[in-house]
């Protein structure tokens, strides 16, 4: 879909059902490369990088069975030929090094092109590299491409400077086959990265600590596949949650993970909006004025960065004045410029983002440029 037309000025009223966590498919896609038989994931939502996802698997020589109406995505990758991942994939989804881990840990060698800086951010994977160097492999970086080698990765003690999502699960992908033990310290504490770990154990793997800033990893030889249900997904969910909130709407999030939207419930509750759990779901009322308020981005469970430019569009039409810090990407503040297009007020200072209610915004021409 290139192009949506948004009639504005609606409260949105009425019942939603949150699909399947876009960034806990991706690397559950990736851990099928890890066995050989068919592996069953369900509740895939439906989209572009699921697709991309499923070229990647394909040209590395998966064999895929995917029903988009019911959700349902089986992968087998007996017949894996070259472990390479090209740069035309690589630059279309980022979340593509995802197969690093787990082609190096299978086939003892493993060439990924490098995804490059992108607009949000330079989004370097030194700490995805750092850790597998630690487990013993060789890596090389030329023409745009790493690639890494071992002929048995071995456990090692990992530190990760900086929380990485995709970086913890490359790393324990890596390590599920790894000699001994490995340990990830500053792991990721993401829901996604607990739905793996879960897959990963069910599989065979020996897995703790996962949703815990310590992950325990003891390698095992074999692994068996399985069928695995996809978590909701909290972004989805948590748009829902602020759509229905700024439009003093009424609506009922049906599947909304709502224990992963903490952070998030709190400032909507700061601003006014009512938050009621329900059975089977979270139910979001919205009240008038918004109030304004601060939010900073940090990784979970604090408040997420891809629900940034959300909450800012929220931000927009509160009274008063409400200070929005991005820390975890350097370059997160594109829909600044198409928020102002809409009569916004707004002004960036460095990493902080200064917004003033205005009373009301108005429709124009636009371009998405972030979630
Ligand atoms: C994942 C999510 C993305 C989300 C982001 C932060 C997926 C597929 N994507 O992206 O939607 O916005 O987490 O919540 O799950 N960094 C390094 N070195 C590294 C790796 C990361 O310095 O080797 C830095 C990044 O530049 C960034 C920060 O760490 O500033 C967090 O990035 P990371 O958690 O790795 O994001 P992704 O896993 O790419």
């Amino acid at each position: 879909m290139d192009k949506i037309v948004i009639e504005g000025g609606n409260r949105l009223m009425g019942e939603v059902t949150v699909s399947g966590a876009k960034n806990a498919v991706l690397p559950l896609m990736a851990a099928s490369l890890l066995v050989e038989d068919w592996n069953t994931i369900t509740n895939v939502p439906r989209l572009k990088d699921i697709e991309t996802f499923k070229v990647l698997l394909n040209h590395l020589g998966s064999e895929i069975i995917h029903d988009p109406g019911s959700g349902v995505l089986k992968i087998r990758t007996q017949r894996v030929k070259a472990p390479e991942a090209p740069y035309d994939l690589v630059k279309t989804m980022r979340a593509s090094i995802l197969v690093l881990g787990p082609l190096l840990s299978r086939f003892k060698v493993a060439r990924v092109s490098l995804p490059g800086g992108c607009a949000i951010g330079e989004r370097p994977i030194d700490l995805h590299i750092k850790g597998l160097k630690k487990m013993g492999a060789d890596v090389r970086i030329d023409h745009g491409y790493v690639t890494v080698r071992a002929d048995r990765l071995k456990g090692a003690k990992i530190y990760l400077d900086t929380t990485t999502v995709t970086g913890t699960e490359n790393l324990m992908l890596a390590a599920v086959h790894a000699e001994g033990a490995t340990v990830i310290e500053n792991a990721a504490l993401e829901p996604e990265v607990v739905c793996l770990a879960d897959a990963l154990n069910r599989m065979g793997a020996r897995i703790r600590g996962a949703g815990t800033e310590t992950i325990r990893i003891d390698g095992v030889t074999e692994l068996t596949p399985v069928e695995v249900r996809v978590i909701p997904d909290r972004i989805e969910a948590g748009t829902f949650m602020v759509a229905a909130a700024m439009t003093k709407g009424n609506v009922f999030i049906k599947d909304c993970p709502y224990r992963h939207l903490e952070s998030l419930s709190m400032k909507l509750k700061e601003a006014g909006a009512q938050i009621i759990e329900e059975e089977g779901g979270v139910r979001v009322l919205g009240d008038y004025p918004v109030r304004s308020v601060d939010v900073k981005t940090v990784p979970y469970p604090g408040f997420p960065t891809d629900m940034q430019a959300q909450i800012m569009s929220m931000m927009c039409t509160a009274g008063g004045l409400s200070v929005i810090t991005e820390t975890v990407f350097e370059n997160r503040f594109m829909h600044v410029g198409e928020l102002k297009r809409m009569g916004a007020d707004i002004t960036i200072d460095g990493r902080c983002a200064v917004v003033r209610g205005v009373r009301s915004l108005s429709g124009a021409p636009l371009m998405a440029t972030d979630l």
